[in-house]
């Protein structure tokens, strides 16, 4: 992995985030944005369960067998899946990546240093929980932009991304790092809801048989895919829930 421009209370920046680019970011607001995360990622018992199990799911089922692979989750928030990857494999190496040092934070205290976190959830009406895990050895978090990745070439085995390419600008903006930090048949496993922010966006990936053909042209075999893979993030304690109907797949470098 690159060395660090700077570390910021234990998270090295591999990207050097403007004070105009904090402000900017929802991502970076912790009582909107990265306890809603926390709340839907980390506190399974509010809810009867980990809402994205489908998700979890798709990802463990394509994770490939191996010793010593190295993983990473870019767009990871607070962590979840790098967390749940790097668990199940301790000869692994997982890193999480993400442009927001809040959710990074958030990420690093509960699955590296396995602090405590107090939440405020009341204004969802599920009171104020306290969530902890056992802290893992072989997990790490990095702040980077997906364009712009700390990995060498061809250094990683699987490359996850989750809820992130319809957050680009440009939907199609990170998949020629994807292409180049994977090695040759190294996986990437993408869930998107493609939830566009922008024209552009819904015009150049759906439906998503356009995104496909993008890849294919660019150099990806299309191993699986899944459309819709519908989850339900829960909103608040009486149920309700955005329903995201994503689109999953796997492709090979
Ligand atoms: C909608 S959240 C998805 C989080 C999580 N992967 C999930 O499935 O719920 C999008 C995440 O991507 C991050 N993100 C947005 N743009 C990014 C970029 N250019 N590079 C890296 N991360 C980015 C945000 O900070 C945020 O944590």
């Amino acid at each position: 992995m690159r060395k660090p421009i700077s570390t910021r209370r234990e998270i090295p920046f591999h990207y050097a985030k403007t004070e105009q680019e904090f402000t900017d970011d929802v991502y970076e607001r912790y009582n909107e944005l990265v306890t809603r995360q926390t709340a839907l990622h980390l506190a399974d018992e509010l809810h009867g369960g980990y809402p994205f199990q489908d998700l979890l799911n798709y990802l463990l089922h394509w994770l490939p067998d191996g010793k010593g692979l190295t993983v990473a989750d870019v767009g990871c928030s607070v962590g979840r899946l790098a967390g749940e990857v790097a668990g199940r494999h301790p000869d692994w190496s997982v890193h999480g990546i993400d442009l927001s040092y809040q959710m990074l934070r958030q990420a690093n205290d509960y699955w590296v240093k396995g602090d405590r976190i107090p939440l405020n959830l009341t204004r969802y009406g599920f009171g104020l929980p306290t969530l902890s895990t056992i802290p893992l050895a072989n997990l790490s978090f990095a702040l980077a932009r997906a364009e712009d990745l700390p990995f060498a070439d061809a250094s990683l085995d699987v490359l996850v991304n989750t809820f992130l390419i319809d957050r680009l600008l440009d939907p199609f903006a990170a998949f020629p790092e994807f292409h180049r930090v994977l090695r040759p048949g190294g996986r990437l496993i993408t869930v998107t809801p493609l939830n566009f922010l922008t024209p552009d966006g819904w015009h150049a990936a759906h439906p998503p048989v356009k995104m496909f053909n993008h890849l294919r042209q660019s150099g990806w075999e299309i191993l699986d895919w899944v459309d819709p893979l519908v989850l339900h993030e829960p909103m608040d304690k009486r149920g309700n829930a955005v329903t995201w109907a994503c689109v999953a797949f796997v492709a090979r470098k």
